[in-house]
This record gives structure tokens, sequence and C-alpha cells, in this order.
């Protein structure tokens, strides 16, 4: 995670402090439409202006972005020589933002191999400062940037510790114009990365602590986050809910929930937090049976009960609340509603099962044949 980690209500008062200590030229506000909106690119740029410092806005991001989304944006910070990117957003602006403070630097070729995959980089120049809005994705303390890749119909991550922002400033206030969707999806997003990096077989003693302490704040205040969005106790534990969860992910890795997740992306465009929301349970109901003392542990934090004298009944308790909590925070529970056609679950699982990279992390591994039967289960519903 980025050495520089601000957290809590009015931390993003700190951004002053750490503009006059990086001293940029130019710099650079990546953020998008919705953001715009909401009024938040606004405040900020009045903040920014205290600085005698020019400020180039880019807000032409999509939900879910596109490689081509990182390749207008890396021209923009480049043709404006912005040696400072200010990423505002949810996890869409800060993989943009993220990912083009590392690339502006380099040259067409260099850009090329990088998102083709075939190459890293390794150094960056141009400063990065991430602030969510959203709790959420983690973005701003992972190494990863996720982009859609529409030729291929799949979504695909880029990985470099150059990714990591200079600071990453994390304040409740920016989220509490998070509409009730984005707020349960990317919550349940948070949640995810939590109980899939418990789980991984990357788990540390210390990303446990990390994702235990993620799910037991989670369970408390998802609900106040979704659905009194103004409560600023309940947007400030999900802040570290996310943060957690995001640091937990970055080092024990996720699982088939989103290996899985990403055809949904690629295909349908289904938001990433509601692709995870959904396949949560289908596959826990099948890697929870593999992993019985972690589900005990899991029924614990989200006070399911105390299965230690009866630990083959955890993972159906554990499974049961995580399909109770899309109909609770009005998530869609099949693929189904989605508009997902019967049809393309065979390619669907084709592609899943070959995100080797996630798939290691998952206890039990699942092949083409028991993702199929997840999504197939996943299409009907319960
Ligand atoms: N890099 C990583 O480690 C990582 C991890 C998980 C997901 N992701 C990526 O993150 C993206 C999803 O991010 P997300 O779930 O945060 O959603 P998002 O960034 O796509 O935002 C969703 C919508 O909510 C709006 N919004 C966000 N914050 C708001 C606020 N405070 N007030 C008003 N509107 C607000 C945005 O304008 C947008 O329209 C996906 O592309 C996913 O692949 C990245
Ligand atoms: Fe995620």
């Amino acid at each position: 995670m980025p050495a520089n980690v601000r957290i809590g209500r009015g931390a993003f008062e700190t951004i002053h402090d750490e503009i006059a200590r990086l001293a940029p030229r130019t710099i650079i506000l990546v953020s998008d439409k919705g953001l715009e909106k909401a009024g938040v690119v606004e405040r900020v740029l009045g903040e920014l202006a205290r600085h005698s410092v020019p400020v180039k806005t880019y807000t032409e991001i999509s939900g879910e972005p596109e490689f081509s989304t990182l390749r207008d944006t890396i021209r923009f910070v480049s043709e404006h020589k912005g040696d400072l990117v200010i990423g505002i957003g949810g996890g869409s602006a800060l993989d943009v933002a993220k990912a083009s403070a590392a690339l502006a630097d380099k040259d067409e070729a260099t850009v090329s191999r990088i998102l083709a995959g075939n190459e890293a980089p390794k150094s960056r120049s141009i400063r990065c400062i991430l602030v969510p809005t959203t709790s959420g994705t983690g973005s701003e303390v992972t190494m990863n940037a996720i982009f859609g890749d529409p030729a291929n119909n799949v979504k695909r991550g880029i990985v470099s510790p150059c990714y990591l922002p200079d600071v990453a400033i994390i304040d409740p206030v920016l989220t509490v114009s998070c509409p009730p969707l984005v707020s349960a999806a990317s919550g349940v997003d948070a949640f995810t990365h939590a109980i899939e990096s418990y789980v991984s077989t990357k788990a540390t003693p210390l990303t446990r602590m990390y994702a235990e302490k993620a799910m037991r704040l989670f369970a408390k205040n998802i609900a106040k986050a979704v659905f009194n969005g103004s409560d600023l106790e309940g947007r400030e534990n999900m802040s570290w809910v996310s943060f957690l969860a995001g640091v937990s992910l970055a080092n024990a890795g996720v699982g088939a929930v989103h290996a899985m997740a990403y055809p949904l992306g690629g295909r349908y465009h289904v938001p990433h937090g509601i692709a995870n929301a959904l396949l949560l349970p289908y596959v826990f109901e099948v890697t929870g049976k593999t992993c019985v003392d972690e589900m005990v542990d899991i029924a614990g934090f989200l006070h399911l009960g105390d299965f230690r004298d009866k630990p083959l009944q955890a993972p159906d308790a554990v499974t049961a609340y995580l399909h109770s909590l899309l109909k609770h925070l009005n998530l869609p529970s099949t693929l189904k509603e989605l508009q997902v056609r019967e049809d393309d679950l065979d390619v669907m699982a084709e592609e899943a099962s070959r995100i080797d990279r996630l798939l290691v992390n998952t206890p039990y591994r699942l092949d083409k044949d028991a993702i199929l039967r997840i999504y197939r289960k996943a299409y009907e519903g319960q």
C-alpha cells in the first residue's frame, strides 16, 4: 500500500500540505461526469484554487472504463505536461488516474506493450494523489488497475507498484453524495475483497486481521451507508471497510467471485460491485464447504452464531447471509435479471476458467464445469 495514507473525516484538507510538498507545475484532475453532476469536482477545484498552480480537468471517463479511455487520458496528461495527477472518484476514475500518471511519461511503443500485458512500468516520474468517493474498490491502496477490452469482450487488470499513488486521502465526507445503488454495490465489492482474501490460499495472519475487521465493520454499517447516506459515522466506518479490505486484497488476493465477475463486466458492462454481489452467494455455496474453519470464523464476525461445535453448518449460514444481503440492499440476485443470455454462459465459464491469477487463490480450484454449474445456478436464482 502507499506509504502515505490519510483517513477520516476532514482528511481531504491535508491535500493542501501534499500539494505544497510535491510542488507541481501543472495539476491534472481526473474524475468523471457523475462527480461533476454531484458537485464534487467543483468543490475540489475550489480547494485547488488556493494554490497558484494551473489545474486541467479531465472528466471524460465512463463507469467501468476501457483501455481506450485510459489512452485518451494519458494523451491529455502528457499534452498538458501534467506533473501531478489527482484522481477523485470511485474505482473507475481512480484506475484511470493512477495508470495515466504511471504511463504519460512513456513513449507510445512502451505504452502499447504495457497495455497489452507484455510489460509493466518500472518507474514513474509523474506524482499521483488518489481520493476515493466510494467505499469501495480500495483502488487507492492496490497495485491493480482494471479496464475493459471491448474487442475481446473482456475486462483485464494491469499490475505494477507504479500504480500505487504517492498519497491516498480517504475522507468519508466525500462519499455522502454517493447514491444508494452505488453505495450498496461498492460496499459489497469491499466486503467481497475481505471475504475472498480471508479464505485465500495466500492469506496471512496480518491480512486476516485486516479482513476480519473489515467484515465486522461491514455487517454493522452497510445499511446505514445505503439507507441513510448522510450518516457520517456509517460512512466513516465504510471508508475503513474499503481501506482494510483493500490492503487485505492487495496482499492476499481475491478469488473465484472476481474471476467470474470479469466476463459479466466485459460482455454485459455489469458494474463490478453488482457482478460480485450477485455471484458471491453462489460461489460460496460451493467453495465454503472446502474451508469450514474459515466459515466458522466468518459466521462469528457477521454475528450469525457460534458454529464451533457444529462447524459443518457454518457454510450454509454464511451463504444464507450473502443471499439475504442482495434482497436487503435491493441488488439484483439472478443473471436473468441482468439480461445475460443463457447461451453465453458456456463461453463465460471458459473465459473465467482461464483467469488463473485469481482462481489459484480460491481454496477449492474451480474448473470450467464447476464454474458453468455456478453460472447456471446464478442464472435461475436460488
Ligand atoms: N484497482 C482495483 O484494485 C479495483 C478493485 C475493484 C474494482 N475496481 C474497478 O473499479 C470500478 C468500479 O468502481 P466503483 O464501484 O467505485 O464505481 P464507479 O467509479 O464506476 O462509480 C459509479 C458511479 O458512481 C458515481 N459516484 C461515485 N462516487 C460518488 C459520489 N461520492 N457522489 C456521487 N456520485 C458518485 C460515479 O460518478 C459513477 O457514475 C470498476 O471498473 C472496477 O473494475 C478496481
Ligand atoms: Fe473488487
